[in-house]
């Protein structure tokens, strides 16, 4: 099937990379990485701490930090490359607009003296979306009902907010300006297990309500299981498989997927959750080879070689030769 406008994705990737430039020598923190999130499905990237994720997030949104040695590939928003645009363009055309993100411990890069209903609106002026007050303060009631924020909070200054609130604040900037794709980078980790869960399930609302795609990074399976329509596993800098997230939760097939699943506690059963052996490679000099080979327990001759994407299943992409 040629893809047309219906079944285009919202966003895809090709071969995209980025690398730092260390004292040390090069961190390969994204390695030739694909990509698509369809419309109106939230893509679940799940991996350990240190793979990649919040780097992943950045290259899509083009914020990048100044040790940068190599940033390439492609960024396809609705089939046209975004990398190609210059810095005013993608600022003005793409960032808040089309694609937003709740970076990683957002709620800490709140300005504390400035009330958050006014900081909600800023993006909206920023981008010529209102003509006046009255009607930013419209935009932001709707907006902290959406986010399911109190009335009596717009104005409000953030130590006013709890931790839960003050997520749910940087959540509404991010869907303010009404782009087509967010990009949340563990936007639950800090909070404790019922506010999570309070977070999903208003996340999984908008998700109905508006449409919108979401790529919802996490290290925690359990708590974005609910929320997932498709899964891409990320291990030492690069995607290991992508599928459905119904097929994937009944049967992951990459061996680290595997194990990843095995690691989750579950409720009613006596059996303890397994541990993963071992840790990621160093990303200053990933292994030649397949990364995940030194701690996997089906490694033979093959892995010496480095695995490309296979299709095991129809729409199940593995980076293993157990699936060549
Ligand atoms: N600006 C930077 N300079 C050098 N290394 C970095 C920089 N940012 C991230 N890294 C490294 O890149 C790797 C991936 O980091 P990150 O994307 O934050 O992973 P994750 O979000 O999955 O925890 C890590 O090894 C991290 O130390
Ligand atoms: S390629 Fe080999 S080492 Fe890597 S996950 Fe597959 S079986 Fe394990
Ligand atoms: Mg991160």
């Amino acid at each position: 099937m040629t893809e047309n406008e219906n079944t285009l994705p919202a966003l895809k990737t090709r071969g995209l990379n980025l690398h730092f430039s260390t004292r040390k020598g090069t961190v390969h923190a994204v390695d030739d990485v694909d990509i698509s999130l369809q419309k109106g499905r939230t893509t679940v990237v799940l991996g350990e701490s240190g793979c990649g994720k919040s780097s992943l997030a950045r290259s899509i949104l083009r914020l990048l930090p100044n040790n940068v040695q190599l940033y390439s590939g492609q960024v396809l928003l609705n089939g046209k490359d975004i990398m190609q645009f210059s810095q005013e363009r993608f600022r003005t055309a793409v960032r808040w607009t089309k694609i937003s993100l709740v970076p990683q411990a957002a709620m800490n890069s709140l300005n504390p003296v400035m009330k958050i209903a006014d900081q909600i609106a800023e993006p909206l002026f920023v981008h010529r979306m209102v003509r006046n007050r009255k009607e930013a303060a419209e935009r932001v009631e709707k907006i902290f009902r959406l986010v399911g924020i109190p009335e009596d909070f717009l104005r409000r200054y953030p130590f006013e907010f709890s931790g839960g609130m003050q997520q749910r604040a940087v959540i509404a900037m991010a869907l303010v300006a009404e782009p087509e794709l967010v990009v949340l980078d563990e936007p639950t980790s800090a909070l404790d297990l019922l506010t999570q869960a309070s977070i999903m399930n208003t996340l999984k609302k908008i998700k109905w309500d508006l449409g919108i795609t979401f790529m919802l990074i996490t290290h925690d399976i359990s708590t974005s299981s609910e929320l997932a329509d498709d899964v891409a596993i990320m291990y030492a800098a690069q995607i290991i498989e992508r599928a459905d997230a119904g097929p994937f939760f009944k049967q992951p097939l990459h061996p680290y997927s595997e194990m990843l699943m095995e690691s989750v506690p579950v409720l009613h059963e006596l059996k303890e959750p397994g541990s993963i052996p071992g840790s990621p490679p160093d990303l200053l000099s990933p292994p030649e080879g397949c990364r995940f080979a030194r701690r996997c327990p089906k490694r033979y001759e093959a892995c010496s070689r480095p695995p490309p994407m296979f299709e095991a299943r129809r729409g199940r992409m593995v980076r293993c030769w157990l699936y060549a």
